[in-house]
């Protein structure tokens, strides 16, 4: 294991405020924002998408990495160039998405299970081979009646550190990615109570893997409301909730903490991401950044719509909405940068 090799990565991926973004949609998911759009649900079409995300100009000034699913990790541009030749020459990280998604977590009703272990080593050493330099895997965490259950958060904290470990062997920086769903009424405190238990589990279980924690980065949930809550908190208390919470529950060397975005509509994802650096970057022990989908990718999508006409357009949204997240990470974003 060369384990320098993985800290060097994990701290580059956070470094100069730049953030991650997730393209690694699986197909299944991909198609469905495809379908609510109007746009074919083809190999085609996704590989024409995920095209015009990496040949965005520039985008490698505020996206330090971005992350693949296998489909898209093996597919080329239109001229025949294989995609991860064109992102490395574009100076941005390479990662890949090697969860097998998620199943239902048996005697459980309405609880998840990522899945993926099996023949994980191999995978990881053939994506290593052909220049994948961190991954990720998410496990999800479901707020309802009664669950989640103490089975099902430490059943998906014992599967993100046995990939934690694979990954870092396999010389690749894991990200750890336990998602506590916003779907539903909870409010933010069930949120709050819901992640601590989760993260308490997945640092014990990452410590009982030998995992180096220099040598990760954790993309967890920002704390919130649930999306159907009649109650939802400003953006101050939004930022000043999760960051008190990461603050007693996230190891100081970890290097980096990469938000998801959830489901959060894309402007307030940024301004909470802001919020959070405006009033405690100079107190914090890790990076603060972003790792979102959604939240990047909406407006472009919509801008795009299929149409090879909308490819400019679409790249410009891509392209403003780094910047505007790489700005958050600094705290200097400002409303206005949206009509700017
Ligand atoms: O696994 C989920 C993605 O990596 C983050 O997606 O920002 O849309 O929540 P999101």
């Amino acid at each position: 294991m060369d384990l320098q090799k993985v800290i060097k990565t994990a701290k580059a991926l956070v470094a100069d405020n730049k953030g991650l973004l997730a393209m690694d949609e699986s197909i299944h998911s991909c198609n469905k924002r495809f379908a609510l759009l109007g746009i074919p649900e083809t190999v085609e079409a996704r590989r024409a998408y995920r095209e015009l995300i990496i040949t965005t100009p520039n985008l490698s000034e505020f996206i330090s990495g971005l992350i693949l699913c296998d489909e898209t990790f093996r597919q080329s541009k239109r001229d025949g160039t294989p995609f991860i030749k064109v992102i490395e020459d574009a100076g941005i990280i390479i990662g890949i998405k090697v969860d097998a998604g998620e199943v239902d977590f048996e005697g459980h009703p309405g609880e998840k299970i990522a899945i993926g272990l099996d023949g994980l080593s191999e995978r990881l050493a053939e994506y290593a081979g052909m220049g994948a330099r961190f991954a990720k895997w998410r496990g999800e965490i479901i707020i309802g009646k009664d669950i989640p259950s103490k089975d099902c958060i430490d059943a998906n904290a014992k599967s993100l550190a046995k990939y934690a470990a694979l990954c870092q062997e396999a010389g690749l920086v894991p990200i750890v990615e336990p998602e506590v769903i916003m779907d539903g009424k909870h409010p933010l405190c069930r949120c709050l109570e819901v992640t601590k238990e989760v993260l308490l589990s997945v640092f014990n279980q990452l410590q009982l893997h030998n995992v180096a924690l220099e040598g990760i980065l954790l993309k967890p949930n920002m704390i919130l409301p649930g999306l159907n809550c009649a109650i939802q908190e400003s953006v101050e208390e939004v930022a000043d909730a999760t960051v008190r919470f990461l603050l007693k529950s996230v190891p100081l060397t970890v290097p980096g903490i990469a938000f998801l975005s959830g489901g959060q509509p894309y402007q307030l994802a940024t301004e909470h991401l802001n919020a959070m650096n405006a009033q405690f970057k100079d107190k914090l022990p890790w990076a603060l950044t972003f790792s979102f989908s959604r939240a990047i990718q909406q407006p472009v999508l919509e801008l795009w719509k299929g149409n090879k006409n909308n490819v400019e357009k679409a790249q410009a949204a891509l392209f403003h909405r780094s910047k505007c997240n790489y700005a958050a990470c600094r705290g200097e974003y400002d409303i206005t940068m949206e009509y700017s």
